[in-house]
């Protein structure tokens, strides 16, 4: 592979492809479409939507089954490093000897997204472009119409198990939380706390609430559930203010 094109497709809802991203999927030969389980599966059935519907010319799609992360590795950034290599050799051989590939993110590769990382474990490292796509945040941040950050206050974006550990980040006024295995908001006082929270955010099954912390955080673990349960996974994204 001598260059790999990464191709933010946002959310999955056709309205969140840029035209840069409708052209670049248009022009590209061999596109990967990665697989992550049975559970996931309705998630690369949007990629190949997407495909099926901006692409009209010739294009071989190669789908590929995800390596699971060991988790039997006790160390967190050695059991993420070994399957960053797996997923660098799965890439290469999907790839099949074709020179120039395209490969679809969701939302945006900048962000929580180890694509670009695992692009420069290949060997010869590929030339990489990238296409820019909306993220989860800003179709949450949209979907509520409510700014992501206060007024001249830095923009704090962390992770479900940062907030869990190590509480409400120090002087930030609001915090954004991706990544988030369940409820991570339950271990923060509500009191003063509004949140605005989306799941599946662009997807058929979308689920929008917010107010104060105290009073919706129930409804959203109750919702949340009742998704996956539907589903077998769901993906959330919220903003937590201080009041
Ligand atoms: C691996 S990160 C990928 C983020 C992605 N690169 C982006 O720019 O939005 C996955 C996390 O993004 C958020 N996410 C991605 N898509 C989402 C969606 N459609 N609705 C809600 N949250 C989403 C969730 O917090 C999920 O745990």
């Amino acid at each position: 592979m001598r260059h790999l094109t990464l191709i933010g497709i946002g959310t999955g809802h056709p309205d969140h492809l840029t035209r840069g991203a409708v052209g670049a999927l248009q022009r590209a030969s061999t596109i990967l479409i990665p697989r992550k389980g049975t559970s996931k599966e309705d998630l690369a059935g949007v990629r190949r939507a997407l495909v099926d519907e901006v692409v009209s010319g010739p294009v071989r799609v190669v789908e590929f089954d995800l390596p699971v992360r060991d988790e039997a590795i006790a160390d967190y950034r050695e059991r993420v490093d070994r399957w960053h290599a797996a997923i660098a050799a799965v890439w290469a051989q999907a790839a099949g000897g074709a020179e120039r590939v395209a490969m679809l993110v969701w939302g945006d590769p900048s962000l929580y997204d180890s694509t670009l990382r695992i692009a420069q474990r290949m060997r010869p490292v590929p030339e990489i472009e990238v296409i820019p796509g909306i993220t989860a945040l800003q179709a949450l941040t949209a979907a509520h119409a409510v700014p992501l950050n206060g007024v001249g206050e830095p923009v704090v974006i962390t992770t479900g198990r940062q907030l869990r550990s190590r509480g409400w980040p120090p002087g930030a006024d609001r915090v954004a939380v991706m990544l988030d295995a369940g409820g991570a908001f339950s271990a923060i006082p509500a009191e003063d706390v509004t949140i605005w929270w989306g799941a599946n955010l662009g997807l058929p099954s979308q689920a929008l609430d917010s107010g104060p912390l105290a009073v919706a955080g129930p409804r959203i673990l109750a919702t949340r559930a009742a998704l996956r349960a539907a589903h077998g996974w769901v993906m959330d994204v919220y903003l937590l203010a201080r009041v």
